[in-house]
Order: structure tokens, then C-alpha cells, then sequence
């Protein structure tokens, strides 16, 4: 369990956030840690494929990612382990794991898997602890697959996730979750009833079907959002598009700046994890994780959300605030935060609380563990989001009666 100070440090985070403090005394409880900027594929819609050269080749050193774990390690709930490269490019990979485990942290991990891996290295994946392995596999066919995994071998992929899966299962273990993902583009949307039905044969648990980002000049040349609006990011009617407006115009601060944070290979800190530029990085860490976390950039970035009502967009959201990712915008002009690239996202720091407070609630009952009604009301109890929550569940719930009774 984490100590107490997590869940105090929530507390804080949340009243930070409610009375948009520009220097706050909590730590962040959402991190991505990216071990290394290097990747052998090409996809043309990702900063690291077109080899853009937006951060410099690196590695994150262990000795600075160390220091980061004894610092916000204890305060941390979930880590992912990658952001802009090939994490399984990194041989120490399992051992980052292992030490964000140690600290009670849910750790998820992206990779291509287009790589050779050896058994040794997959069942120490699979024995680090890793909660859930999200597999880069956009199409059905090795055809379809390569047309944006440039470079990718998709037997390799079915046969690495297929080896995951027997490792899992002779460890006796429910995780890594396995995911399948495909991003939908028009070039692959004939393949998703075909994942569909075959994914799970492939040994993967889940399948994600969601859209892709397309920022990056020449991204047309080949390329073209999904023909469905559901997995159409630019489509007006795409949720993302509708919770990006909703959340320009209020008033809400930018959950990121308050409660998650970037730890690029270089050791070069960004307020989250859209930012590809390193000209927008908010500091590095060398000086000390607070003097960013509280500096110049962030304090700036953190007032911009203390504008008045005037001050946000008022009506619609100009095309730049979703072209995604923070490309093809100028670099370094005052902070990223005024242009920001994810906007849809900016309230993924309530969901980590919310998924944190139901997570204690059901660790109390199903663990019989009172401590964690305590840690629970440390926290100030679910938040709106949480409730938000609850209630769609039993709507759900509610639903299903009715049909089962008709
Ligand atoms: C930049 S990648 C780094 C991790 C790893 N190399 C991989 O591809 O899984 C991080 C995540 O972004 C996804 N991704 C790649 N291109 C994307 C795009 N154009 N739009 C949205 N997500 C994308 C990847 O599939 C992956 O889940
Ligand atoms: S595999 Fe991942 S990091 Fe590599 S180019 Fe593709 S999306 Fe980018």
C-alpha cells in the first residue's frame, strides 16, 4: 500500500488545483518516464519516425531516474513507461519497472514489439510487475500493418505477443494485461472487423480501436483520417473535439500543470506528454524536480488558466489548439500551454483521482483492508469525476435490467 502522504498529497493537488495556485506544495501523481528517444520504425505521423530531430537522441540515465523515484515515487499512482521512442529499446526497462512497483505505482508500457526480444528479457517483463503492455498493431495483415509501422515486421509482432502471453500464463500471472491498439485510418479501416475477430487468437486481452493524430507535414501524402467520425480526431463531432471545447471555454485549470508530469530521456522536464518539442520543455531536472516544478515556465503556464472567462476562447477552438502534439507551431514562443496540443486531455489528472478513490474503495472491501477507507477520506473522498463515474455505471446497470426484463 502507499504510505499516508499519498494520499495527503491528493488533498493538496486537489485544493491546488480548485484555487488555481500558480506555486503548489503537492507532487505530481501521474507521470510519463521515457527511457529513450531512439526507435527503429518510421511511422509518418510520429515526431520520432519522420525523424524530425525535435529532442535530441538520448537515454535516460539511471542514476537521474533513480532520483526521480526516491523523490515522487512515493506520491506517484501511475507510470507510463514511454512517450517518444521504443522503451523496449532500453535493457533496463524491467528493472524500472520493478523499482516503480516497489512504490505501489500502476505502470503501463507502450512498445511496437517489432523487435527481437529474447525469453530471458519477456518473462522479465513479465515478472517485473508490469500492469498492462499496450501493442502498437494497426492492421490485420502484414500489407496493411507496414503502410504506417514503416519498417515494422508484423509476423515478429503476432509472434512476440503470442510469446508474452505464454509467459504470462506459465508464470501463473493475470498481468501484463496485453492490448491490442489499432489506430484507424482510412488505409486500415477495412481491416478492424478482421482484429476483431482475431486478436485475442493472437493472445492479447483487449483490443483499443482509436484514432490517430495526423500533425505532422507530410502526413497526407498517403494518409487520411478514418472515413467513421468515431475514429475521425478531427471530425467535429469527435468527442475529443467536443471535450476540447467544453474544456476551453470553462475555466477549469489545466490538470497536467498540477498533477502530471513528463520525464524525457535527456532528463529535460515537460508539463505533459503532447509536447513534442524540447524548445517547449518547462526545465531539467539536474537543478532539482521543485525548482521546475515551481519555476518560471510552470507558474507562467499554471496563471494562463487564471484569465478571465474573456480570456479563454470563447466561441469554437481555433484548428491550430487540435492540429495535435504541438507540431508544425512555432517552438518556445511563451509557453505551450497557450497553444496547447492536447486540449482534450487537459482533464486526464481528475480521472487518475477518480480511478485512485474507487481503486481504494475496492481494495477496502475486496482486501478487507480498512486502512484504505482511511486513506480514502485523506484523499477528501472521490472526487466529481468519481461520481461522474458511479453514476454512468448505473445508468448501465439500470439498462440492462430493463432490457433483461423485456
Ligand atoms: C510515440 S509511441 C512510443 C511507444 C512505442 N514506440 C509505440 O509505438 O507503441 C506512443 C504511443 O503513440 C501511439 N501513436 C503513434 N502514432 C500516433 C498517432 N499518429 N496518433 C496517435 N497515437 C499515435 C503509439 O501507437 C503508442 O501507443
Ligand atoms: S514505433 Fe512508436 S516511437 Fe517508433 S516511430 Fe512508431 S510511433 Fe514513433
Amino acid at each position: 500500500m502507499k504510505p499516508q502522504r499519498a494520499y495527503t498529497n491528493l488533498l493538496r493537488l486537489r485544493i491546488n488545483l480548485a484555487l488555481k495556485r500558480q506555486v503548489i506544495n503537492s507532487y505530481p501523481v501521474l507521470a510519463y518516464i521515457d527511457p529513450t528517444s531512439a526507435c527503429h520504425l518510421r511511422c509518418p505521423a510520429c515526431p520520432t519516425g519522420l525523424r524530425l530531430g525535435l529532442r535530441p537522441p538520448a537515454r535516460l540515465a539511471w542514476d537521474v531516474f533513480e532520483g526521480v523515484m526516491d523523490e515522487l515515487g512515493p506520491y506517484l499512482f501511475e507510470l507510463h513507461l514511454y512517450n517518444w521512442g521504443e522503451p523496449l529499446l532500453y535493457p533496463e526497462t524491467p528493472d524500472m519497472i520493478r523499482t516503480a512497483k516497489a512504490h505501489d505505482i500502476t505502470v503501463r508500457l507502450s512498445s511496437n514489439l517489432s523487435l527481437s526480444l529474447d525469453d530471458a528479457t519477456i518473462e522479465a517483463l513479465v515478472g517485473s510487475g508490469l500492469d498492462t503492455l499496450v501493442v502498437s498493431l494497426d492492421g490485420a495483415t502484414a500489407e496493411t500493418y507496414q503502410h504506417y509501422r514503416r519498417g515494422g515486421d508484423f509476423d515478429r509482432v503476432r509472434a512476440n505477443m503470442r510469446h508474452f502471453r505464454a509467459a504470462r500464463d506459465a508464470a501463473g500471472r493475470q498481468t501484463p494485461v496485453l492490448v491490442c491498439q489499432f489506430l484507424v485510418f482510412q488505409h486500415n479501416e477495412h481491416e478492424i472487423d478482421t482484429i476483431r475477430a482475431v486478436y485475442q487468437s493472437w493472445g492479447a486481452d483487449q483490443l483499443i480501436l482509436a484514432g490517430a493524430h495526423m500533425p505532422f507535414p507530410p502526413h497526407d501524402a498517403g494518409f487520411a483520417p478514418s472515413t467513421q467520425p468515431e475514429f475521425d480526431l478531427y471530425h467535429p463531432d469527435h468527442p475529443y473535439q467536443r471535450n476540447a471545447r467544453r474544456l476551453l471555454r470553462g475555466r477549469a485549470a489545466g490538470s497536467w500543470l498540477y498533477g502530471g508530469v513528463v520525464l524525457n530521456p535527456t532528463g529535460a522536464i515537460s508539463p505533459c506528454c503532447g509536447v513534442a518539442a524540447e524548445a517547449d520543455d518547462f526545465g531539467h531536472v539536474a537543478g532539482g524536480f521543485r525548482a521546475v516544478w515551481n519555476g518560471t515556465r510552470y507558474r507562467r503556464a499554471r496563471s494562463l488558466f487564471q484569465q478571465s472567462r474573456r480570456g479563454k476562447p470563447a466561441a469554437g477552438v481555433p484548428a491550430e489548439w487540435l492540429d495535435g502534439m504541438g507540431a508544425g507551431l512555432p517552438a518556445g514562443e511563451g509557453v505551450i500551454c497557450a497553444r496547447c496540443p492536447i486540449p482534450f486531455r487537459q482533464d486526464d489528472i481528475h480521472k487518475t483521482v477518480a480511478r485512485v478513490a474507487w481503486g481504494a474503495l475496492v481494495r477496502a472491501v475486496r482486501e478487507r483492508r480498512p486502512r484504505y477507507l482511511l486513506a480514502l477520506a485523506l484523499m477528501g473522498g472521490p472526487n466529481r469525476a468519481a461520481w461522474r463515474w458511479l453514476l454512468r455505471w448505473l445508468r448501465r446497470q439500470i439498462a440492462a435490467a430493463f432490457t433483461l426484463a423485456r
